[in-house]
């Protein structure tokens, strides 16, 4: 699920059908935490230019490399751009998140449409159908300007981002609306597991479902095996979606999501934990709900960080809020996910890092708000575990 394309009284009055709670996001409480003296930012990643349309900026995303380098990326929309060539900006930090530079622009090398929304940047830790670790992989929607068409595609770069090759083709769907009925697939996600890659997605194409999350997997990053569903609900209407996943240390996974249909209202954040990471199907989802009794709302990430405890820490974002919700144990039934103040602005949506500084610290990449488009930035923020 995602709104942008819409027009804001367009996304007002989808949020009206739908009940959703984009733009009418509760107003944080005291938090149980202060800023540390070693955090800083938000840092300015990247200020579109004032020409560019709509939200300008939007769906930040970042991964820390082996080397520690931090490379970042989000949408843009510039209208002077050739209608079907708009593309990912890359953002590449050598300080540890404290000042960027744009390397390259990440390119539609195939289909003619560009690459326009929900980018994603993911690091190889082994090599991996024929690139070496340390290898970045980049999964995108590709969609033309008239946003007829759906297409997450898999490009990669061997030298840390600075030049970006198409590798295969993952999904294709249907025209570029959050509508029911429509098929378009959404929000590609990666993670190696063993001797597969794993994909995972939101996917309107079933006609059982308003939308699902689903995955496939690659073992050469080049053949797709076939569609497996993650999370569906049996009411059409219900729509789970933006699927984050990240491994936790007794060896289970967590998986995010939004819940268009929770009982909580909105699109409340909800996670489920499975053993196998191609086997969230069976598990059940349940929701996201702080011991202050708040439930954060839309576009959730998460990480896991060892920093924090015996179990480290799930991190998890939402485009409700500022703060973060964190866990630390292991998400596990009777844990508890406790509210977290940080700096960084609310965003449509933010992505979540860890990987310098022994992991006690995380990052927050956000890309805009929706309706922001005037003041939206890609913006950083560190802050300690
Ligand atoms: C952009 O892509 C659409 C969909 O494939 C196509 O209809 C249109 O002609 C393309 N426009 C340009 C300028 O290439
Ligand atoms: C680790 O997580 C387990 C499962 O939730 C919990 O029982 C245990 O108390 C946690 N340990 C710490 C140190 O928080």
């Amino acid at each position: 699920m995602r709104f942008f394309g819409l027009s804001a009284a367009k996304v007002l009055s989808l949020c009206a059908a739908l009940a959703c709670q984009v733009s009418a996001a509760p107003s944080s409480p005291a938090s149980s935490k202060h800023v540390s003296k070693r955090d800083f930012g938000p840092v300015t990643v990247y200020t579109p230019p004032s020409t560019f349309e709509k939200e300008r900026s939007l769906y930040g995303r970042s991964v820390v490399l082996s080397d520690k380098t931090i490379l970042a990326t989000s949408e843009i929309y510039d209208p002077s751009a050739d209608p079907n060539k708009s593309f990912f900006p890359i953002f590449r930090s050598a300080d540890q998140g404290k000042t960027w530079k744009q390397i390259s622009q990440a390119k539609d090398q195939v289909n003619n449409w560009g690459f326009r929304y929900q980018p994603f940047l993911y690091e190889l830790p082994a090599p991996f159908g024929g690139f070496p670790a340390g290898t970045v992989l980049l999964a995108g929607n590709s969609i033309p300007k008239d946003l007829s068409k759906t297409q997450l595609d898999l490009y990669a770069s061997t030298d840390k981002g600075l030049s970006w090759k198409f590798v295969s083709h993952i999904a294709a769907g249907g025209k570029a609306l959050p509508n029911n009925g429509l098929t378009p697939v959404w929000e590609p996600f990666l993670l190696l597991n063993g001797n597969q890659l794993i994909c995972y997605y939101s996917d309107q194409r079933d006609s059982r479902y308003g939308q699902k999350m689903v995955h496939q997997v690659t073992s050469d990053l080049r053949a797709w095996g076939p569609v497996v569903d993650d999370v569906t609900y049996p009411v059409y209407d219900y729509r789970p979606g933006m699927p984050i996943v990240s491994k936790l240390p007794n060896g289970k996974y967590i998986m995010t999501y939004e819940f268009y249909g929770a009982k909580e209202g909105g699109f409340s954040v909800y996670y489920k934990i499975s053993a196998d990471p191609t086997k969230f199907g069976s598990a059940t989802g349940v929701v996201l709900k702080a011991t202050d009794g708040h439930v954060p709302v839309g576009s959730p990430y998460n990480v896991w960080s060892p920093a924090g405890g015996a179990n480290g820490s799930i991190i998890v974002s939402a485009s409700s809020d500022s703060d973060v919700f964190v866990n630390k144990g292991l998400g596990e039934p009777g844990s508890q996910w406790v509210r977290v103040k940080t700096n960084a602005p609310k965003a449509y949506s933010r992505s979540l890092a860890v990987g310098i500084n022994r992991n006690t610290e995380f990052y927050i990449v956000a890309g805009g708000e929706l309706n922001q488009g005037p003041t939206n930035k890609v913006t950083f923020t560190s802050q300690s575990i």
